[in-house]
This record gives structure tokens, C-alpha cells and sequence, in this order.
């Protein structure tokens, strides 16, 4: 493992062990709203302060991008790391088990490095460019169903903005009707690492942030996988507008979405 991934999946897994401790009793969360559903507890903070302390232990001069606290460090450097300590808080929040720590790592603008982990099933995703993708250092890849009607499609659902729900709701429909199942599990670099390891053939989602889609987007493609913006064109940590999957899937995802997108959704 390249000395990076390692640094990375430490300071995943002591963001886990926060996690893990605060599962115990969500009683005693104590939960603030940042907007209309969107959601902050204190073990987002906590695990975000372990991860950022640990990278910068080592790294010092990479420059870091969290959900938590932002862009930090010097905004020139090669090297950025891009964080999302609990992804999935509105699960964590019900005690519902669907939920990760996510880390990747940019290095000149290209994702280099990546972690996912899922403390409730001890899943730990990696994987760095060129060497592949790993379930708990297993190797993984993306499905072979060629048939979108075959396909298990996963989604997030608009809960910030509502700009674009119609289009959404379209493509949902379509969807709906065209594929084996959707399911909207609720933590982004989750659906991404399950597009990853074949569970899931394909994904969408509009409106992510960087830290949601970095990790996992490199999972899918270092283990055989396609991930674009709506049109699937590489723009898509800046959009937030998410396409994955395995190739055939992937294409045909591209096709029912095409019609429903306009100027301002693209
Ligand atoms: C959210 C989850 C959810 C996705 C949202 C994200 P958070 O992240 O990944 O699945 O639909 O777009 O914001 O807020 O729980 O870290
Ligand atoms: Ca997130
Ligand atoms: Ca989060």
C-alpha cells in the first residue's frame, strides 16, 4: 500500500472508532441543522478533527478541503485531501446503519488516492490510481450486467435544493421503469464504493459536494468503472452532478438522462 493510503486509512479508521463509540447511545446526540435538512452533530466535528490531525501530522504542507471546516492549508499546494468525516449523518442521526468515513486525496487536480469505510460493517474501501480497488484488500470490480433492465441503480434524492426535482422526478420515472430496482441508501461515497464492488451497476445524484463523490469516484474507476458529470464528461467534482458505473450501465444511464437536461442542468 503506497505510504498515503496508508496515512489516509488510519486516519480513517481513528474517525471510525469516534463513530463507532457515538452509535452506542444516539440518545445523547446533540444535533444542530445547518440548513433545512442538512444536518451536524458533534461526531462529525470530532471525527473530522482526528482525520485532519493525523494527515497533518505527516503532511503538513497539503493543503485540505472538509466538510466540517472548509479549505485549509496552503491553497498552491500539489497535494489536497478531500474529507468527509460522516457521510451519511441523517442515518447516523436514526440509528439507521448506512453510513462512512471518506477520504481521498487530489494531487495536481487528479484523484490519487481513496478511502471509504463503513464502521457498522467494518468495509473498508481503497484504492490509488493505477493499482487497482480493494474490499478489506481484496481486489474488486465493477459488474459485468451488460442490460440497464438487469441493473440494481442507486440514487440520492434532492433534499437541499429543489431547483431541479422535475428533471429529477422525470429521470426517476424512467428509471423506475426501465431497471431491476432503485434504492436510495443515503451516505453518497457509499453508493459509490457498492458501484465499486458490483452490488449496485449503476448511480446518479445531482447536487453532491466534492467530499461526497472524490473517494468513491475513484473507487469505480480503478476497479473497471465510468464516472462523468450528467453528460458524462469528467466535470463533475465542480457540477456535483454524478453519473457512475460499470461501462455498458454507465452509457445507457447517459441515454435516458440526456432529454431531461437543460442549460442550467448539465
Ligand atoms: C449526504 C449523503 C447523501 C446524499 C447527500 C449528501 P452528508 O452527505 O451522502 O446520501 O444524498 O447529497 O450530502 O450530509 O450526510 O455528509
Ligand atoms: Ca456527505
Ligand atoms: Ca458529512
Amino acid at each position: 500500500m503506497h505510504p498515503m493510503l496508508i496515512t489516509a486509512v488510519k486516519a480513517a479508521r481513528r474517525a471510525g472508532q469516534v463513530i463507532s463509540r457515538a452509535s452506542l447511545d444516539i440518545s445523547q446526540l446533540k444535533v444542530n441543522a445547518k440548513q433545512q435538512s442538512d444536518y451536524v452533530t458533534e461526531v462529525d466535528k470530532l471525527a473530522e478533527s482526528a482525520i485532519i490531525e493525523i494527515l497533518r501530522e505527516t503532511y503538513p504542507n497539503h493543503a485540505i478541503l472538509a466538510e466540517e471546516s472548509g479549505s485549509s492549508g496552503d491553497s498552491q499546494a500539489e497535494y489536497q485531501w478531500i474529507i468527509d468525516p460522516l457521510d451519511g449523518t441523517t442515518n447516523f442521526i436514526h440509528g439507521f446503519p448506512q453510513y462512512a468515513v471518506s477520504i481521498g486525496l487530489a494531487h495536481k487536480g487528479v484523484l490519487s488516492h481513496a478511502v471509504v469505510y463503513d464502521t457498522t460493517r467494518n468495509e473498508l474501501f481503497t484504492a490509488s490510481k493505477g493499482g487497482g480497488a480493494f474490499l478489506n484488500e481484496k481486489r474488486i470490480r465493477v459488474s459485468k450486467r451488460a442490460k440497464l433492465e438487469e441493473a440494481l441503480i442507486g440514487t440520492g434524492f434532492p433534499y437541499r435544493s429543489f431547483v431541479h426535482i422535475d428533471a429529477y422526478i422525470a429521470i426517476f420515472r424512467e428509471l423506475m421503469q426501465k431497471t431491476s430496482g432503485l434504492r436510495r441508501p443515503g451516505a453518497a461515497s457509499l453508493d459509490l464504493a457498492y458501484v465499486a464492488c458490483g452490488r449496485l451497476d449503476g448511480f446518479w445524484e445531482f447536487g453532491l459536494s466534492p467530499w461526497d463523490m472524490a473517494a468513491g469516484a475513484l473507487l469505480i474507476s480503478e476497479a473497471g468503472g465510468l464516472v462523468g458529470d450528467l453528460r458524462g464528461e469528467p466535470n463533475y467534482l465542480a457540477s456535483g452532478n454524478f453519473v457512475g458505473g460499470n461501462p455498458k450501465v454507465f452509457s445507457q444511464l447517459l441515454q435516458v438522462i440526456a432529454p431531461h437536461l437543460s442549460g442550467q442542468l448539465g
